[in-house]
């Protein structure tokens, strides 16, 4: 039995210390400095991320032709012209409480309103 726990305990050992990510920054020989290609932070999209939700889940009614056009791939400028975005207070963005606070998210699960946030926390790009 004592060295059934011995075997476990030195896999378990052996599991725990290669588990471990490292974090150094590399070199491939001495003095070449190899570029951390890695995002800092994780930029939602405007094109690949909140265009489809907002086709998906506004444009049967805002479709193209009305106004505000939502289903257009030219929304971004919709949006911004309509000055939709609120940069300093996001939650109070005119795309999300015009023409009256909740709109919206009748039509938006809570993660796309976080994604639609994110987005312009970061700065509402057209990205
Ligand atoms: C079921 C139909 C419907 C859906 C779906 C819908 N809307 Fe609307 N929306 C309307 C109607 C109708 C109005 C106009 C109400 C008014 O002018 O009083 C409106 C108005 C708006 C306005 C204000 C327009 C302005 O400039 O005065 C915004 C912004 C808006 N919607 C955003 C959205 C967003 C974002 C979504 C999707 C998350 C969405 N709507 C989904 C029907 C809809």
């Amino acid at each position: 039995m004592k060295i059934t726990y011995l075997i476990i305990s030195i896999l378990t050992g052996i599991c725990f210390l290669t588990s471990c990510e490292s974090n150094f920054i590399r070199f491939e020989d001495e003095g070449t400095y190899v570029t951390d290609t890695t995002s800092p932070i994780d930029l939602v999209s405007f094109q690949t991320a909140i265009v489809p939700i907002i086709q998906n889940n506004c444009a049967s009614c805002h479709f193209a032709g009305t106004n505000p056009d939502l289903e257009s791939p030219g929304m971004y400028d919709v949006i911004i012209n309509h000055s939709y975005i609120n940069l300093g207070d996001p939650e109070n963005s005119g795309l999300l409480i015009l023409p009256d606070p909740g709109h919206a998210d009748d039509y938006l699960t809570g993660t796309e309103h976080t994604l639609i946030i994110t987005w312009i926390e970061q700065g509402a790009l057209n990205n």
